[in-house]
């Protein structure tokens, strides 16, 4: 998909921005990357590899012009060191902070690394980022902010208490954002993303989201095994559109620190995108025949999620480009050209 409608095209005579993204080799950020670039735009990439892989740069690269993958100057760093973060956002107008460690079964098995990565790490770049007085600054938030309230869809203005540590993280990022606001006039944006999938996004390990999981799953032909009873349901969100947001949040002209959810606002069932993933396999040609097992339900995790995004279309002008079935489409071949494991 082509941004440069949202940041302003070269084309048109329009200055490239300079923005920094932190994350950068990671899922969401190397889309983040990837967009930019593509609207020759000056990019500052910070990571430190901790989930993120230098495929992902790679990747990149090889999607944009020579010329466009020079205005990328990348960072190996750690957002835990508060230089790192100083030395990044320095000369930077936009700052879009993805870095953070994902996964709530990962929180619940090392809390404490969780914390001072997505906690710490976080007050290193907001800080870093007010002393450089950056235009805007846009984070990663999430939907496990909405922990146990029971309303759907969700608004971004009822959340319940956290179910994760995970979920603890996210929510005092926001809290931080918003005392920052108030404190210092220093003023950000906050997307929380509802399950957001794509290319790049890493199907293996421990922490694998459940669709590049299960979609390798299928494409090896091992069985694929369903956390619950598989009416566990989600608002997955395809990359795209998780991009369109934060262009959109850092070019807003919104003086106060806002949340905004970042979805669809659909629900689907696992049963549903089990059997989604299986008819956008068959789509490619790749037949999988075998029934999924089910096991138990995993603690931390939500039972229901779908969000409200017209918070965003309002105030942001969002509007998602791609349902789950049209993203699952979109990525496919990239999941089918992966190696296997
Ligand atoms: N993918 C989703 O569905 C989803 C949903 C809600 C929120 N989020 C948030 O979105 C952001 C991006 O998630 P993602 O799915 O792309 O995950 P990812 O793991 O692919 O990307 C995170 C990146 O941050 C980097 N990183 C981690 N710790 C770091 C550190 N200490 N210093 C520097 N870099 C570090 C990793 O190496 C990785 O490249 C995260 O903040 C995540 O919590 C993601």
């Amino acid at each position: 998909m082509d941004f440069s409608q949202i940041i302003g095209s070269s084309a048109s005579g329009n200055m490239p921005k300079r923005w920094l993204i932190t994350g950068c080799a990671g899922f969401i950020g190397s889309n983040l990357l990837q967009a930019l670039l593509a609207a020759d735009q000056q990019v500052t990439g910070l990571d430190n590899f901790a989930t993120g892989h230098q495929r992902n740069l790679d990747e990149v690269q090889g999607l944009v012009s020579p010329e466009q993958w020079r205005r990328f100057t990348f960072i190996e760093g750690d957002i835990r060191n508060p230089e790192h973060c100083k030395q990044a956002v320095a000369g930077s107008d936009y700052v879009l902070h993805q870095a953070a460690l994902g996964s709530v079964p990962r929180s619940l098995a090392d809390p404490v690394t969780t914390n001072e990565v997505n906690i710490s790490g976080f007050l290193n770049m907001l800080v870093a980022a007010r002393d450089a007085g950056v235009k805007r600054f846009v984070y990663a938030a999430s939907s496990s902010t909405y922990g146990d309230h029971p309303a759907l869809p969700k608004v971004e203005a009822n959340i319940g208490k956290p179910l994760s540590p995970y979920a603890i993280t996210k929510y005092v990022n926001e809290l931080y954002a918003d005392v920052f606001s108030r404190s210092y006039g220093f003023h950000s944006i906050g997307l929380r993303y509802f399950n957001v999938f794509g290319p790049r996004q890493d199907p293996n390990g421990a922490y694998a989201a459940v669709i590049p999981k299960w979609t390798a799953a299928m494409i090896a032909g091992d069985k694929v095994v369903i956390n619950g009873d598989g009416e566990t349901s989600r608002d997955f969100c395809f990359v795209d559109n998780a991009v369109q947001a934060n262009l959109r949040a850092a070019l807003a002209d919104i003086e106060q620190s806002e949340v905004f959810n970042v979805a669809v606002g659909d629900r689907t069932t696992l049963n549903q995108l089990y059997c989604a993933i299986q008819s956008a396999l068959a789509g490619n040609g790749i037949a999988y025949s075998h029934t999924p097992e089910y096991a138990d339900f995993r603690p931390g995790d939500v039972r229901h999620s779908q969000a409200d995004v017209s918070k965003a279309r309002l105030m942001l002008g969002y509007l998602p480009s791609h349902t789950i079935n049209e993203g699952i489409a979109v990525a496919m071949p990239w999941y089918i050209a992966q190696p296997a494991k």
